[in-house]
């Protein structure tokens, strides 16, 4: 199929302290992020990761069958709850190429307020929502 690329970008609720504790946070999130990194390579899914201590926000882009798969495997993960799709269909290109997950992270200096409330407002309203947070992991995107 010519555009077998789609896309899901999602927000979440983080709730990795209520599965352990504090000093095992940072473990988790770098395990997330390793799981991510070998097996989306080995389907050919792309995408970036955004967290802190309250939210994630993802965006998973490739061929459409690896993207739901994946999704539905991330929607089950009890470390996190309110999964909210925010956008979801076919992509023109991706965004985000050169990562199996990259890690979207601020800058030094910007807020994170900001960011805490562009994803509030995502959970809240998806579907008014999605544009903003997908722009701002492209702004935000680091390579790890
Ligand atoms: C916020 C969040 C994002 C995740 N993103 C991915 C992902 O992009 N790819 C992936 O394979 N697993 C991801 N995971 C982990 C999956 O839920 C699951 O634990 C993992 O795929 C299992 O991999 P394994 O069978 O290789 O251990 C994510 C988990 C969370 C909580």
């Amino acid at each position: 199929m010519a555009n077998d690329l789609y896309r899901i970008v999602y927000c979440s609720r983080n709730l990795i302290d209520e599965h352990s504790t504090s000093t095992t946070h940072d473990a988790e999130l770098e395990s997330i992020l390793n799981a991510s990194r070998v097996n989306n390579r080995s389907v050919d899914v792309t995408g970036a990761l955004l967290f802190n201590r309250e939210y994630f926000a993802q965006v998973l882009e490739g061929p459409r069958t690896p993207v739901e798969t994946t999704f539905e495997r991330i929607q089950r993960d009890r470390r996190h709850g309110e999964v909210t799709v925010v956008e979801n269909g076919f992509a023109g290109a991706r965004d985000f190429p050169e990562w199996a997950m990259a890690h979207a992270a601020p800058a030094s200096g910007q807020m994170e307020d900001g960011i805490c409330a562009t994803l509030q407002l995502a959970l809240l309203q998806p579907s008014a929502n999605g544009e903003d947070v997908l722009l701002l992991m492209k702004d935000l995107v680091i390579q790890d």
